[in-house]
């Protein structure tokens, strides 16, 4: 088979290695990846949103199937597109792609179909929005911008003059563009994070094994949301019992709602959950494997990736069992100093060459160029780098020691992944 990934992350690099793996697949494009994806695929100078580009090049190289990994294609309706043009796809359409595309859409999704969130309001005035808020009277107050915001559109408001500031950027500032016209405040819940990817036909769904992210820039828990400084899988507070209350309360009535608005979900959807004193509660839903849960999610994968897909595709998810390793996983990420505000790009780094490396240790390339056989800086989040261990404490060893051997300026990383609720 011929794949080709659309993206350019960490996570695109880890579904490369992944697809690698199979001995179905011969040959693998990424548009447009990035240096260290090049390593592993042929690069195509096509943008992940160029639609007739991509299906120009597939018609071409006889492309057998399409992974579209990134959000803003997926809502942009890149499948769509591409099976419109008999090209087979794995990911959801727009129509459903828009259960993380808007969140408007999957707050109002949850609160018709029972699906236990935090309570909340839209708005699309920001007057309205602040005298609410102040009405309410209650901090910390989480106010959310509708649309995509690179995983940055989420405030969480500590006082009155911030939640005010929070609104006015994102409705008048337009910080985050269009995607701030409407907004979501919402009840401020507290609890451990669980990430759970799951494969779904849009008949049955299969969850992956769990995992964990951790969103802030900095250690404790402090500074910017970030798109995620690091992983572990599994989550140590996902138990058997959790992951059952959630199969029955939140992943399956997902699958049917989404049936039931005619907006059948296929491809990998991305729950992002908080274990709250009243039980799970769905904080986000993504529409595609998360950057970097996917870096800490796929090494675990013992199932070929792409009879996985077929089956997606086909529909006839059920009738296979998809195995995990009993590994623990822990994924690191370097970023550029400054990230996520402002950083430098084009900074040499050292320290990759292979022989230079671990066992049981993998560097999925997020933001990478490689000119003349060197790696240089070229993003905020630079590097994953992901290790295995027969407990997570072994994991978080191995991938701390190889984040010691690789050095870039201004390279920053959390020094607490694993350790943090
Ligand atoms: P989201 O992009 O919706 O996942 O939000 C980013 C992060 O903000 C989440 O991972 C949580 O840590 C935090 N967050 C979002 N919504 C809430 C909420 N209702 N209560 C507490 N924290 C939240
Ligand atoms: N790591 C969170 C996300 O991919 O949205």
């Amino acid at each position: 088979m011929r794949i080709l990934v659309i993206g350019s992350g960490g996570r695109e690099h880890t579904i490369i290695r992944k697809l690698r793996q199979s001995p179905k697949v011969d040959k693998i494009y990424a548009a447009p990846g990035n240096g260290g994806i090049s390593k592993d695929a042929e690069c195509i100078n096509i943008g992940a949103m160029d639609k007739a580009g991509i299906v120009e090049f597939s018609k071409k190289n006889a492309v057998d199937l399409v992974f579209v990994a990134p959000d803003d294609p997926l809502a942009a309706g890149m499948v769509d597109t591409l099976l419109a043009n008999g090209i087979r796809a794995f990911g959801p359409r727009a129509e459903a792609a828009v259960i993380e595309s808007s969140k408007v859409f999957s707050k109002n999704m949850m609160k018709k179909y029972h699906i236990p969130t935090a309570d909340y309001e839209v708005f699309d005035d920001p007057a309205k929005a602040i005298a609410y808020i102040e009405e309410k009277n209650k901090y910390p107050v989480v106010i959310k911008a509708d649309g995509l915001a690179l995983g940055k559109g989420v405030i969480i408001a500590q006082t009155q003059s911030e939640a005010r500031d929070a609104v006015r950027e994102i409705m008048e500032d337009k910080k985050f563009g269009d995607s701030g016209n409407n907004i979501v405040v919402e009840e401020f819940l507290t609890g451990p994070e669980v990430s759970v990817l799951a494969f779904t036909d849009g008949i049955s769904l299969v969850p992956m094994v769990s995992s964990k992210d951790h969103k802030r820039a900095y250690d404790n828990d402090e500074g910017l949301n970030t798109g995620g400084m690091g992983t572990i899988s599994p989550n140590p507070y996902y138990t058997p019992e959790i992951a059952e209350i959630c199969r029955k309360t939140i992943f399956e009535p997902t699958v049917a709602a989404m049936n039931s608005e005619n907006r059948t979900f296929k491809g990998c959807l991305y729950f992002g959950l908080m274990i709250t004193p009243d039980g799970p509660k769905v904080i986000e839903y993504n529409a595609r494997f998360g950057d970097p849960e996917a870096q800490v999610v796929l090494p675990r994968l013992k199932t070929d990736l792409v009879d996985i897909i077929e089956a997606v595709i086909d529909e006839r998810l059920s009738q296979l069992t998809i195995e995990w390793s009993e590994e623990a996983t822990a994924c690191v990420v370097m970023a550029s100093g400054g990230y996520p505000l402002a950083y430098k790009k084009g900074l040499e780094i050292t320290g990759l060459d292979e022989n230079g490396q671990l066992e049981g240790v993998e560097i999925f390339h997020a933001g990478t160029k490689l000119e003349n056989g060197k790696f240089y800086t070229n993003g905020g989040r630079v590097l994953g780098v992901t290790a295995s261990g027969r407990t997570l404490d072994e994991a978080l060893d191995k991938a701390y020691a190889a984040v010691g051997r690789i050095s870039f300026e201004g390279a920053h990383y959390r020094k607490d992944i694993g350790r943090t609720k």
